[in-house]
């Protein structure tokens, strides 16, 4: 495995300030909106943040934190701007089913912030630069449904309202379900700063040629 330091092309006694630097080089290359890829760039933020928690600067501000790669901030003269999380504000779609709303309602994240429902049905996580939206949800104490983690099922599928998530691996996702807002939580990366997403959409009709039967990593 690259370590962090080949990532960034620093020595390993490199201080604060030369990670930095590096850091902001490497990441214009890697940007997708600059020849680079999502893999590349996840991977070139996922140093930076490893090598800024060594120098004990690691409590990542909002502005030192990573952010998604349609929203970095290359500047005029190139430099990229500190990385921050994604918010996402979430919905389970079985409160969707119970209150008979529509997912493509727009009125859906209003209804479900008045509707009073249980924490881990709605509500607010963060995705770190080098989380996927799936261990996101994982990390803040939710267990969203998955199975194969990996891109092969659509057990961990999610519906976008809005915003955008990667989908930067082979997968299983059809393209016309993909144009209609359906993504893979399990290797989907924000690539907006703000998603609104509904998640535990398997049980919908249209994908169901697509999940894999219950396996011993499955939740739900
Ligand atoms: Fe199977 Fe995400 S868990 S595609």
């Amino acid at each position: 495995m690259v370590s962090p330091f080949e990532v960034l092309a620093v020595d390993e006694d490199a201080d604060e300030e030369a990670v930095e630097r590096a850091y902001r080089e490497r990441v214009k290359r890697a940007h997708p909106d600059q020849g680079g890829s999502i893999e590349e760039f996840q991977l070139v933020r996922r140093a930076y943040r490893e090598l800024s928690e060594r120098d004990g600067n690691g409590e990542e501000s909002d502005e030192e934190a990573g952010t998604a790669p349609a929203d970095i901030d290359l500047g005029d003269d190139g430099a990229a701007a500190g990385p921050k999380p994604a918010r996402v504000e979430f919905l389970d779609y079985e409160a969707v089913v119970d209150y008979g709303w529509s997912l493509d309602d727009n009125e859906l994240f209003r209804k479900a912030a008045q509707a009073d429902l249980a924490p881990d049905a709605y509500g607010r996580l963060l995705v770190q630069p080098d989380e996927s939206l799936l261990e996101a949800a994982e990390r803040s104490g939710f267990a969203w449904p998955f199975s194969c983690r990996g891109g092969a099922c659509a057990n961990c599928a999610v519906y976008l309202a809005e915003g955008d998530l990667s989908q930067p691996t082979d997968h299983i996702m059809p393209e016309d379900l993909a144009e209609r807002g359906f993504r893979l939580s399990c290797n989907g990366y924000p690539l907006t700063d703000e998603l609104s997403v509904v998640f535990n959409v398997k049980q919908r009709p249209e994908l169901d040629d697509l999940i894999l039967p219950p396996g011993p990593f499955t939740r739900r």
